[in-house]
C-alpha cells in the first residue's frame, strides 16, 4: 500500500516541522524527495541526511517559493535532476499574527505571498510536465483556520482559505489529465510556527479538540502520503482535515 517507488516529490518548506515530516515519510515509501527551504540550509541538509541514512534519496534546493522566478528554478532544477515531477506538496508557510487594527500592509503581503502566491507559483510550474505525463498529485497544506477563521490571523486565515478555493478550482481544470489537487488542513501541531502561540491559547485548542491532544508531524504526513498515492486516484478537490475533530465541516 502507498508505494511511491520511482516517484519524484517536491515538498516546499521541508527544512523543519510538518514539511520535514512529510518529506521523510514520502522518502520512506520510496519517493525521491526534493527538500526545499528559503533560509535554513543546515536544517535542510539534516533532513536530507536523515533520509539518506534510512536508505532513501533526497536533494536540497534553496528557493523562496513566494517569488515566481525562484519557484520556477526549483521546478526546473528538479526536472533537470530527475527528469520528472510526480508529486508537489505546497507546504511552505509563515505567520505574522496581529489584530487587523495593528496589521501592517507588509505583514499582510508577506503572509499572502509566502502561503498563497507560492501555491500558484509552484502549481503553475508543474502543471505542464504533469499534463504531459497525464498524471500528477498536488497536495496543498492549508489549515483549519482557513475554514473556521481565527482572531489575530486575518492574513493567515485569508491565505489558507484562498488555498482551498485554489485547490478546488485547479482540480476542476486538470482533472481530465488525471492530475489530482487536494488540500490537507492540519489542526494544531507543535512546530516553530505554533511555538509563538500563548500557552493559554494552546490549552484552549486542546480542550476544544474531541481527540484531546495536539496533532503530530506523522498525523499530517500520513494524510499527505495517502493523497499522494496511486490508491487516492479518484479523490480530487477535497479538503482533508487532520485536526482531531477540532473543526468539523
Ligand atoms: N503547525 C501547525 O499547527 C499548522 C497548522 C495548520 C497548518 N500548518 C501549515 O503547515 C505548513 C508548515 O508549517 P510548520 O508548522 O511546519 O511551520 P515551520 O516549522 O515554521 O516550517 C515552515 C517551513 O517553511 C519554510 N518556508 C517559509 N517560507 C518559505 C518560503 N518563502 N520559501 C520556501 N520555504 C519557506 C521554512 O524554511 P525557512 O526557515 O528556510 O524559511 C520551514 O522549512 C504551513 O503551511 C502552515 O501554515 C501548520
Amino acid at each position: 500500500m502507498f508505494n511511491l517507488t520511482d516517484k519524484v516529490a517536491i515538498v516546499t518548506g521541508s527544512s523543519r516541522g510538518i514539511g520535514a515530516g512529510i518529506a521523510k515519510l514520502l522518502a520512506a515509501q520510496g519517493a525521491k524527495v526534493v527538500i526545499n527551504h528559503r533560509s535554513s540550509p543546515e536544517a535542510a541538509d539534516e533532513v536530507a541526511s536523515a533520509i539518506k541514512a534510512d536508505g532513501g534519496e533526497a536533494t536540497v534546493i534553496q528557493a523562496d517559493v513566494g517569488q515566481n522566478n525562484e519557484a520556477l528554478s526549483l521546478i526546473k532544477e528538479t526536472i533537470d535532476s530527475y527528469g520528472q515531477i510526480d508529486i508537489l506538496v505546497n507546504n511552505a508557510g509563515t505567520t505574522r499574527d496581529k489584530l487587523i487594527m495593528q496589521m501592517k500592509p507588509e505583514e499582510w503581503d508577506l503572509v499572502l505571498q509566502t502561503n498563497l502566491t507560492s501555491v500558484y507559483n509552484c502549481s503553475k510550474a508543474v502543471v505542464r510536465p504533469m499534463m504531459k505525463k497525464r498524471k500528477g498529485r498536488i497536495i496543498n497544506i492549508t489549515s483549519v483556520v482557513g475554514l473556521s477563521g481565527q482572531a489575530g490571523q486575518t492574513n493567515y486565515a485569508a491565505s489558507k482559505a484562498g488555498i482551498i478555493g485554489f485547490t478546488k478550482s485547479m482540480a476542476k481544470e486538470v482533472g481530465s489529465r488525471q492530475i489530482t489537487v487536494n488540500a490537507v488542513a492540519p489542526g494544531f501541531v507543535p512546530t516553530v510556527l505554533t511555538g509563538v502561540l500563548p500557552e493559554e491559547q494552546t490549552q484552549s485548542i486542546i480542550q476544544n479538540t474531541p481527540l484531546g491532544r495536539m496533532g503530530t508531524l506523522d498525523d499530517v504526513a500520513a494524510a499527505v502520503l495517502f493523497l499522494a498515492s496511486d490508491e487516492a486516484a479518484f479523490i480530487t478537490g477535497q479538503v482533508l482535515s487532520v485536526d482531531g475533530g477540532l473543526v468539523m465541516q
